[in-house]
């Protein structure tokens, strides 16, 4: 149930495969001989040093994915040097990553429709040392994952026949589940008045996404939030222009990872037109299909100044808890510096050179000059 629920996206998931699709028709260009022995992957995002531009996007029920996710995943990003997101809807609280973490996080935000428990959210990351807040724009009404109606998505499970059935064959996700108190949507529970059960959890969260949000709202949270502020969500040129016009420190292009508007193009298709209009104004973060060390360059390449992976650790998180995330992060670290090294680019920051339909404009503009 937990993985199938990674493992999807919205219902015929065209925009959901699109996102990866689409990386392979972008082709690097190949480059010899230019001394590429000292290769260079730090970078900064939100003013922040990484050790390469690669952060832990937001994601729901991280801590059923192994027992206290969130907190391990934070942990390892902490000791790779990248940022975490701890997601509104996670198992473990803000309170609780903040207590077995040493580095600030970014926190993720829904806008729900009781202001109140979102100032006190605000108030409960600033107190935590939360780095960044991560307003969600793209999920005011949730898109249809087949798969979580299919498995009848709760969490703690329900005890089906179904899932008692597929419990007993993972007697070592139980007993670590068993090991801890953290099953349930704790940035929530004990935080809102009437929500004490799974049930009353449930109704809460499905009533509370507010359908009326709108930029008025984006701005009364820039007023509320002196902190670094990162709009996710953004698909549109026209919201891009917007979204720079809010005071807001950066955005993200993604469509939700494909979890949203199915039919929407991939981010990658949208990321240049976007980087193009708003570049300049507000930093631009990618998420969307990275797999691969070779996509992050390529994300890079097509404008992005750092990008998130969701389901890449999500997955390393699943099979290993803690060091499966490290080891996610080192496979990307490792693929991006080779690739970078295939490339004959010696620093992230030339990602763009990384790129043969980037090379091919450049020498048209160069032939378009010359012969003008
Ligand atoms: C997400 N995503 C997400 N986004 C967000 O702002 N808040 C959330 O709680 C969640 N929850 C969530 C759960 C799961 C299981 C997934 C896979 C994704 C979206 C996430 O932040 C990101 O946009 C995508 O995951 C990026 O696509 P990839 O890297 O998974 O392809």
């Amino acid at each position: 149930m937990f993985y199938e629920y990674v493992d999807c996206g919205s219902w015929s998931e065209t925009t959901y495969r699109a996102n990866s699709a689409d990386f392979t028709k972008i082709e690097l260009r190949q480059r010899v001989g230019m001394n590429i022995a000292a290769r260079n992957q730090r970078s900064h995002m939100l003013g922040e040093p990484v050790t390469m531009p690669v952060a832990l996007a937001p994601t729901g029920l991280a801590g059923m994915q192994w027992a206290d996710g969130e907190i391990l995943a934070a942990r390892a990003a902490e000791r790779f040097g990248v940022p975490f997101t701890l997601s509104t809807v996670s198992v473990c609280s803000i309170e609780d990553v903040a207590e077995h973490t040493t580095q600030p996080f970014w926190f993720q935000l829904y806008m729900m429709k009781d202001r109140a428990f979102m100032e006190r959210l605000v108030g409960r990351a600033r107190a935590a040392n939360c780095s960044a807040l991560v307003l969600t724009l793209d999920l005011q009404v949730q898109g249809q994952r087949h798969k979580d109606i299919k498995n009848g998505l709760s969490t703690p499970p329900k005890p089906t026949l179904r899932n008692l059935a597929n419990l007993a064959t993972k007697p070592s996700w139980c007993l670590a589940m068993l090991g801890t108190k953290r099953r349930t949507f704790r940035n929530i529970v004990g935080h809102v008045d009437g929500v004490e059960d799974v049930s009353s959890l449930a109704h809460w969260v499905n009533a509370q996404f507010d359908q009326t949000l709108n930029w008025d709202d984006v701005r009364w949270l820039r007023r509320l939030w002196d902190g670094k502020l990162i709009l996710k969500g953004i698909l549109d040129v026209e919201d891009a222009r917007i979204a720079a016009a809010t005071g807001a420190d950066a955005l993200i292009v993604s469509n939700h990872g494909g979890r949203q508007l199915d039919g929407a193009p991939s981010s990658i298709a949208m990321l240049p037109r976007i980087a193009d209009a708003v570049g300049e104004r507000i930093e631009v973060l990618f998420d969307g299909g990275i797999r691969s060390g070779q996509d992050v360059l390529k994300a890079l390449g097509r404008g992005a100044k750092g990008v998130m992976i969701g389901r890449a650790f999500l997955y390393g998180l699943g099979a290993l808890g803690e060091a499966g995330v490290t080891c996610c992060l080192e496979l990307l670290r490792k693929e991006l510096d080779l690739t970078m090294a295939l490339c004959g680019i010696t620093d992230v920051a030339e990602a763009e050179r990384a790129l043969l339909a980037n090379a091919e404009s450049s020498a048209s503009r160069e032939y378009a000059t010359q012969f003008a």
